[in-house]
Order: structure tokens, then C-alpha cells, then sequence
């Protein structure tokens, strides 16, 4: 099985999709979660995913130097041999300390299409402009803010959505959904 890290930093709605996954659904043979990590000790989806069973870690980066940080945070978590490092709503830019040892095997999910929309506030963006559609986006993770090579995407239906907290609501069922089956197909064909 391939050795999933998840990276988060806040509610980790994404990591609960993800581990569902590797429990009940299409990862389950195919990949299993060897550390949920977070940079901020209190994150709800550092909580949630002890509760569901996972190891845990956390190293708080407030008040750290990016590289200092990234370098420490990268050591600790190839203690767990992960084949694959998976961004879900981890709340920081990588420095090369970080994305050297995990070079072609870091993934992250953007709730908008990255060639169009790069960073943060991706459905602010999308209500604000009243898209009809947004596009989710799974990918590799270089050294660019969402710049690295598209593995997935999927369109979400925005017509109708009146509000900020519909927009999410339509946009985040995608991304539960895609994650998990990006990760399957890569896992199928290697990175
Ligand atoms: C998700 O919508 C994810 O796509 C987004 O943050 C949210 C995290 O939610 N990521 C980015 O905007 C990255 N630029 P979650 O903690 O419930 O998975």
C-alpha cells in the first residue's frame, strides 16, 4: 500500500474524505494515511483525524523562519516513509527545503482551476465574480504558488448558487470526491 501524509492546517474536511477513502472506499488496498501533520497544534482536523484512528503530529511554524521550518517539518515527516505527501488545506507556501525530499510526490487541491485562479479565497473569488462553473483542481506541487503539473480537475455547476456558503458547499462535495480518485489513479500508475 502507498503511504499517504496528509498535511493540514485547518478543519480537514478533505483529510476526513481521504481517509474515508483508504477505509471504505476507492484507496482502500491501494493506500493507507501514516501521519496526519499539521503546523498549527489546535487545527479541528488535527483532532478529527486522532479520533478516526491516525497518527498524529504537529510542529508549530508561527513565528518560524520558512526555511527553518520547512526543513524540520520535512525531517519529521520522512520518519514515516510517506510515498506520497498530501496537501489538504495546508495554509502555506513550500520552500525547496520542503519539496526537495518529496520532489514529484507532493499533492495539493485547489478549489478553483490554477491556470485561472492562484492562492487564497478561490470560492470568494468564484461567488464574487458570479462564475457559472468553477473548476476543481488536483496537482503536483513544485516550487511555484499552484503553478505544478495538473493531475485531475472536475467542473462544479455554480448556476443558482446564491450565496458564498453554497458556492463551498457544491465546490468542497467535488473535491471530497476527487482527491480521493486523483490519489487512486496515481497510486495505479506511479508518480
Ligand atoms: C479546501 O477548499 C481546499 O481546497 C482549500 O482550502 C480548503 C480546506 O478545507 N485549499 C486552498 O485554498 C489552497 N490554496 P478542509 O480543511 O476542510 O479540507
Amino acid at each position: 500500500k502507498a503511504r499517504l501524509a496528509i498535511l493540514l492546517s485547518g478543519r480537514g474536511s478533505n483529510m476526513l474524505a481521504v481517509v474515508r477513502a483508504t477505509q471504505t472506499g476507492v484507496l482502500r488496498e491501494l493506500a493507507e494515511v501514516v501521519v496526519v501533520f499539521s503546523n498549527k497544534p489546535d487545527a479541528p482536523g488535527l483532532e478529527a483525524a486522532g479520533a478516526l484512528g491516525c497518527p498524529t503530529a504537529a510542529l508549530p511554524s508561527q513565528g518560524r523562519k520558512r526555511a527553518e521550518f520547512d526543513a524540520e517539518a520535512a525531517a519529521l515527516l520522512q520518519q514515516y516513509r510517506p510515498d506520497f505527501v498530501v496537501l489538504a488545506g495546508y495554509m502555506r507556501i513550500l520552500s525547496p527545503a520542503f519539496i526537495q525530499p518529496f520532489a514529484g510526490r507532493i499533492l495539493n487541491i485547489h478549489p478553483a482551476d490554477t491556470h485561472q485562479h492562484q492562492g487564497l479565497h478561490a470560492y470568494e473569488w468564484a461567488f464574487d465574480n458570479r462564475l457559472p462553473a468553477t473548476k476543481i483542481t488536483v496537482h503536483l506541487v513544485d516550487e511555484g504558488l499552484d503553478t505544478g503539473p495538473i493531475l485531475a480537475q472536475q467542473a462544479v455547476d455554480l448556476r443558482g448558487a446564491d450565496t458564498l456558503a453554497e458556492v463551498e458547499r457544491r465546490g468542497l462535495a467535488v473535491e471530497h470526491e476527487l482527491y480521493a480518485r486523483a490519489l487512486a489513479d496515481l497510486i495505479k500508475t506511479g508518480p
